[in-house]
């Protein structure tokens, strides 16, 4: 049967009827009468099946009684215009060959339609369905489009640490690395833990942001891009928030604010762009099925220009909103952290365009961030966005030494953890800026998949760690 190379299903229904083809993938549906069987066959090139007919005259209906859903075969035939709606092209089977069974009465995916909370029981099956393919195509082109973008506009793919010693944001939000017994726990006469002979030989985490050394990349190489895994042990059971997820961090030197709004801006529409013209048919597949408003709001957000706002500002519309009877669950006082019922006020209710949120007061961001003169903002550049709330952090950075020391006592971070990153402050500092994107807040924007569990093939959250 292999003397025929193997054609992907996409190819196949992109060519010519009238010659001979081989497929391979995985049984969809089987249908058929007394006479004729028809099988749904996907190999996940792409969201639509290719139509295998099967003439029981030459192929016994017998030896294809295993081929039920699920089942993984291989088809060889000829392709021909197809007779019947739906496809331009079918293939009449000549050979088949049954590489794999899915047993119907225990195989998890039989029916059409389940729910999502079930499929994030079967992850390691929710792949092989229409909308979980549709989602990890575009997952994987997003993916592209990021790395192609920063390419073509000079900046260097920079690979930051997983495992570290200092906490970026400061939120003391880490996961713990260690070899230490965990049954055997020695501590001091302080009750401290010694970890002077633990593995790195002092207390290390899984990383919460590559900033910090992503700083040291783009004071030397001008313009980098982080593009990893980060890890965050908070305990927050949203549908915007994972335990790890995966951050995108452009680093650049003499970048000042503007300039940073401006290429945050670019690139998300990039990313939006790359999708339309790239992932036409899942995201139809995804408009039909998930979200009818999903294609229009792409491209909404790739023609229209983000508002600039700085927080204050925003402060003051929310409050008037509030005095003219609208509810909030949270409080939003000069100096709140803004929540994202908050952020969604402003983004889909009064502007009804993507906001980016500037000079936030200094106490609620991150030492790193550089203080504006009035000495209780910092320039801080937050992209919101319709559906999602926070999809960009962003600031320029502290590059002057007195004042980033002062905010590291002001908040007791351990100073033995920073000199490498005080040493960009002390020889050549220099004006910089960037921003983190959570490339599955993208990936909420662009699929309209409502959770972020189900826009990663094999989500961490609190209480989850299967697959
Ligand atoms: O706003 P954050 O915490 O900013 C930073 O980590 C900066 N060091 C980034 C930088 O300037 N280089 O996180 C950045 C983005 C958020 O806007 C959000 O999109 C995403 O990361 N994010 C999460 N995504 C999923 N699950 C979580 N728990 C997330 N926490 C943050
Ligand atoms: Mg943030």
């Amino acid at each position: 049967m292999d003397s025929l190379k193997r054609t992907k299903v996409v190819d196949a229904l992109n060519a010519t009827a009238g010659q001979k083809i081989l497929v391979k993938g995985w049984v969809r549906t089987r249908r058929g009468n007394k006479s004729v069987g028809f099988i749904a066959l996907n190999d996940g090139s792409t969201i639509k099946n290719i139509q295998i007919v099967v003439d029981f005259e030459k192929i016994p209906e017998d030896s294809i009684k295993t081929i039920t859903t699920g089942a993984c075969i291989a088809a060889e035939g000829e392709l021909v215009e197809s007779q019947g709606k739906g496809q331009a092209v079918e293939i009449l089977a000549e050979k088949i060959e049954i590489y794999g069974t899915a047993d119907p009465e225990t195989y998890p995916l039989q029916k059409k339609g389940h729910s999502m909370e079930y499929l994030r029981e079967i992850a390691h099956l929710r792949p092989r369905t229409n909308t979980f393919g549709a989602v990890l195509r575009i997952r994987h082109n997003m993916a592209y489009a990021i790395h192609t973008y920063f390419h073509e506009h000079g900046y260097y793919y920079f690979h930051t640490p997983i495992i570290t010693a200092s906490d970026c944001e400061g939120a003391g939000q880490m996961f713990q690395v260690t070899t230490k017994n965990l049954y055997d726990l020695k501590k001091d006469e302080n009750g401290s833990i010694d970890y002077r002979d633990d593995f790195f030989g002092k207390q290390a985490s899984l990383t919460v942001s590559g900033q910090l050394e992503g700083e040291l990349g783009a004071t030397a190489l001008g313009a980098i891009y982080t593009f990893g895994p980060t890890f965050r042990a908070e305990n927050s059971n949203t549908p915007r928030h994972l335990a790890e997820f995966w951050m995108i961090e452009p680093e650049i030197a003499f970048m000042d604010k503007t300039e940073l709004m401006d290429l945050e801006e670019d690139f998300v529409k990039f990313c939006v762009r790359w999708a339309l013209d790239h992932c036409a048919d899942d995201l139809e597949f995804l408009n039909n099925m998930i979200d009818k408003g999903l294609i229009e709001r792409l491209k909404s957000v790739v023609d229209t220009e983000f508002v600039r706002l700085p927080y204050t500002e925003g402060i003051n519309i929310l409050q008037d909103a509030i005095k003219k009877g609208k509810k909030f669950e949270f409080p939003c006082n000069w100096g709140d952290d803004l929540s994202s019922e908050h952020e969604r006020y402003l983004v889909e209710e009064h502007f009804k365009r993507p906001v980016i949120m500037t000079d936030y007061p200094r106490e609620i961001k991150a030492f790193y961030m550089k203080i504006n003169e009035d000495g209780k903002t910092v320039q801080g550049t937050d992209v919101l966005f319709p559906q999602i709330g926070e999809i960009i952090g962003g600031s320029v950075r502290e590059e002057d030494y007195d004042k980033l020391m002062k905010e590291i006592e002001v908040r007791n971070i351990p100073m033995k953890d920073m000199w490498w990153y005080l040493d960009t402050r002390r020889y050549g500092s220099c004006p910089h800026a960037g921003f983190g994107l959570g490339f599955e807040r993208l990936m909420l924007f662009v699929t309209g998949m409502q959770n972020i569990r189900d826009v990663i093939p094999f989500p961490r959250t609190p209480n989850n760690a299967e697959f």
